[in-house]
């Protein structure tokens, strides 16, 4: 068996090194806005004191910048975003114990393509950490992989995927189900309000995504349990229907987690039947061995059954397969 590990929690970081590095590896060349107030916020004593008192997961900059953006408050200028955070602190913290980052993203269908794409077919699939559910109609969407299209529904998700051929057919899938301590509703307005504005300032694409990603699940809406994806997994698990191939999936999800529930969550994945797809950050699902990323910016790895295959980055824009047998003990 591969030794997947569980990495560390993230309590310790300070959160002035915290929106720097948001700024540096994360925002940069994606949100020039994010970036300029990231870097402002990380030398803003104000700011950070505020920051200290919450609890680590409410101190994240995706989630500080996503809810002044939904009340309304201004993310151009780092000294009017100062003025409004100070100013409505109290309306802010409520917010932000209210709420947690959930971002949903339709462009990581473009990382599980190739994998799900190679699986015997039909399958079942099960999203841990699904939000609205927006990756679990991988099958709806079309996908340019260079020039090579698949696909000709839903938005067109551009992945630069080196190191593999691209797939050549897009799953066929017979039962869809996703599992969420907050399950959110593509056509209940407030929470579209929310997942848009979780997308970036600069992100037009984006959010254009997301719209079209939200008009095909709320055309067909997807089966959201709201549970834990430990407690709840297997219950869950056993409703697949037999004679499909049963997999289990997650992605950006387990920095959510506490290292002692993402161990029990690896135990209870790995004792169901079916396959185990994990698109994580190498701190959070790590793999001894495993090479170093293409650049510096923030890679996820792609995973399946606890063996790496891939880096990819953070929405699915590019992926670039390890080569046979790169990571391992
Ligand atoms: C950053 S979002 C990612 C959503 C989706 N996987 C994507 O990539 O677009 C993480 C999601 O995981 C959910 N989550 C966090 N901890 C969880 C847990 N213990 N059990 C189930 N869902 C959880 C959150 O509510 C949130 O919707």
């Amino acid at each position: 068996m591969w030794p997947v590990g569980a990495g560390v929690d993230p309590l310790t970081v300070p959160v002035a090194q915290l929106y720097a590095d948001f700024a540096v590896r994360e925002a940069r060349g994606a949100s020039p806005t994010y970036e300029r107030l990231s870097l402002a916020i990380a030398r803003d004593p104000e700011l950070l004191a505020l920051l200290a008192r919450l609890a680590a997961p409410k101190r994240q900059p995706n989630l500080l910048l996503a809810v002044v953006r939904l009340l309304g408050g201004p993310v151009d200028d780092a000294s009017s975003f100062h003025d409004f955070a100070v100013t409505h602190w109290p309306m802010i913290e409520a917010e932000l114990h209210g709420r947690a980052t959930q971002t949903n993203e339709a462009g990581r269908c473009a990382l599980l393509l190739p994998v799900l794409a190679a699986m015997p077919q039909p399958l079942a699939l099960l999203e841990v950490g699904a939000a609205a559910g927006l990756g679990l109609y991988p099958d709806r969407y079309s996908y340019l992989y260079g020039d090579h299209r698949i696909g000709t529904g839903g938005p067109v998700l551009d992945c630069a995927l080196t190191g593999t051929a691209p797939p050549t057919r897009l799953p066929e899938i017979v039962w869809r189900a996703g599992l969420d301590l907050n399950p959110l509703d593509v056509t209940d307005p407030e929470d579209l309000a929310w997942l848009e504005a979780l997308v970036w300032p600069e992100q037009r694409t984006r959010r254009d995504r997301l719209r079209a990603a939200a008009a095909i699940a709320a055309a067909d809406p997807p089966t959201l349990i709201r549970g834990d994806l430990v407690d709840d997994l297997a219950p869950l698990a056993a409703q697949a229907p037999a004679g499909a191939t049963l997999v289990v999936f997650h992605t950006s999800v387990l920095y959510q987690v506490p290292v002692s529930r993402r161990v029990l969550f690896f135990e209870t994945v790995r004792a169901l039947p079916g396959h185990w797809l994990s698109v994580e950050a190498p701190d959070v699902v790590t793999f001894p061995g495993l090479p170093a990323p293409p650049d510096h910016a923030l890679h996820n790895v792609v995973a399946l059954d606890g063996r790496p295959l891939a880096w990819a980055r953070g929405h699915g824009q590019a992926m670039e397969w390890l080569p046979a047998g790169a990571a391992g003990p």
